[in-house]
This record gives C-alpha cells, sequence and structure tokens, in this order.
C-alpha cells in the first residue's frame, strides 16, 4: 500500500491487511486487530507508516499496561459500570473497549494517533461495543473530562510521563478515579499512587525484553502538590 492515509476508511484498509483478529491470553473476552509473530508485518507496517510520516503502530499491539487495567475492570466491573470513561492513550483501546464491557457508558478512546482512532473503531465494531474514538492530545481535555479516567502504559518516555501525569493528577483532584496500568516503567510515579492489583502479563517477545511482565494497576491520587514524575 503507498500514499498517505488520506481518510479513516484507508487507514480501516491498511488496518485489516496487516492484522489478524485475535485475543490476548490474559483478555479472552475482547477481540482486537493484533499484530504478532505469526503476522510478520510489524516492521513493514512500521516501514509503511514511516514513509507516510505516521507513528509506529503502537495501535496494533494491546500493551501490558492496557490489558492489566483491562483485567481489572472485567474482574471489578463495578468500578466502571455507570461511569462516563475517557481511556486516554488508549491505543488499540482494549482498556476503554473493557470499560464499556462491564458496563460503563459512554466510553471515549483518546489517542494522538489517526491509525489508533481508526483501530479502536474496528476493535470495537468487533466485538459489539458502543465506544468512540477521537484523535487528540489527551492533556487538552478538559477537568475533570469523566467520573473514570484510564491510562494504559504510558510512562514509558520522561516527555509523556511529564506530561501526562500531572494531568491525570489534576483529574484526580477533580474527583475522578484515575486508574493506570503500569509495567514497572521507567518515568511511572513511585509516590502519590495506590496499588490496586498486579498481573503477570504475557507480552510479545518482538516489544519487550522479557515473555511475561508483572504489572501493576495504580491509582493516581490527586495530590496539587506532588504533580511531577516523582523520579
Ligand atoms: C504504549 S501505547 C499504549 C496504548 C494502550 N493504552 C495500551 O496499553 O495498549 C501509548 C499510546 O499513547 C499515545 N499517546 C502518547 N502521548 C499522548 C497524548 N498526549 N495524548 C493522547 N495519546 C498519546 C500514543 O500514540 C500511543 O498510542
Amino acid at each position: 500500500m503507498t500514499g498517505p492515509v488520506r481518510d479513516d476508511a484507508q487507514a480501516a484498509a491498511f488496518i485489516r491487511a496487516n492484522t489478524r483478529v485475535g485475543a490476548t491470553p490474559l483478555i479472552p473476552e475482547i477481540r482486537l486487530h493484533l499484530s504478532d509473530a505469526v503476522t510478520p508485518l510489524w516492521q513493514a507496517t512500521e516501514d509503511w507508516l514511516e514513509r507516510n510520516g505516521l507513528d509506529p503502530p503502537y495501535w496494533a499491539f494491546a500493551w501490558a499496561g492496557g490489558q492489566a487495567l483491562a483485567r481489572y475492570l472485567l474482574d471489578h466491573p463495578e468500578r466502571a459500570a455507570g461511569r462516563r470513561v475517557v481511556d486516554v492513550a488508549g491505543g488499540c483501546g482494549i482498556a476503554g473497549l473493557a470499560a464499556a464491557m462491564a458496563g460503563a457508558a459512554p466510553v471515549l478512546v483518546v489517542d494522538l494517533d489517526p491509525m489508533a482512532a481508526a483501530a479502536v473503531r474496528l476493535n470495537a465494531a468487533v466485538n459489539g461495543l458502543p465506544v468512540r474514538a477521537d484523535v487528540g492530545d489527551a492533556t487538552a481535555l478538559p477537568v475533570p473530562a469523566a467520573d473514570l479516567i484510564l491510562a494504559g502504559d504510558v510512562f514509558y518516555e520522561r516527555p509523556m510521563s511529564d506530561a501526562l501525569l500531572p494531568w491525570l493528577r489534576r483529574q484526580a483532584a477533580a474527583g475522578a478515579l484515575v486508574l493506570v496500568g503500569d509495567p514497572g516503567r521507567a518515568y511511572a510515579p513511585q509516590s502519590g499512587i495506590e496499588s490496586l492489583a498486579a498481573y503477570e502479563v504475557p507480552v510479545a517477545r518482538d516489544l519487550e525484553d522479557r515473555p511475561v511482565r508483572t504489572t501493576q494497576v495504580l491509582r493516581i491520587l490527586g495530590d496539587a502538590g506532588n504533580v511531577g514524575t516523582d523520579n
């Protein structure tokens, strides 16, 4: 496929052609358009996206943080049911999809990458879940953006953590329940958090340096005096 992604239909065609619909071992309930070792297209996909000036295909994987959040919400549906949810930096949308499956409404997934929004729309359709996907910078969303804010695997780069963590704390200070899934990334907060659960998440060897990542579901506390990366 060549040429820029002109519209959502072209993005959807690219995603369908370069992924398989399947589920991760930890979240068999949710089917996603995923790239995996059987579909050796990560490199091809990355090359095509690079030629077209697009981001790496984060949306083609369910990252450990998103998987842990999804497992937590499916096992504790009362945390999501009846709540308005925003899944920020949602990638493939696994956490938002789990929230919708648990009874949340409405559910919005926001990601900077237009390809992620296209993937979330496809994934919502595959599962028959009413999840909306928007393209945008999560930190531009209002405070509070929803009753429940989800963020899976967002602390792997310092600039991203420095932008998102203060915003997440403001959401919590304004009364939202803010849950993040974190597999021990370098820029995750070390304080102003409450650990709610931990999961052993099998992960793709193409992406990670080990086959399983211990991944915590953390509640971000709203502490106006403690808004940095904390490490
Ligand atoms: C490692 S992926 C995690 C995706 C998903 N949450 C999961 O756990 O599978 C990080 C995602 O964050 C998105 N992202 C980074 N900064 C963002 C921002 N300021 N606003 C919205 N999305 C952002 C990227 O485009 C990417 O899709």
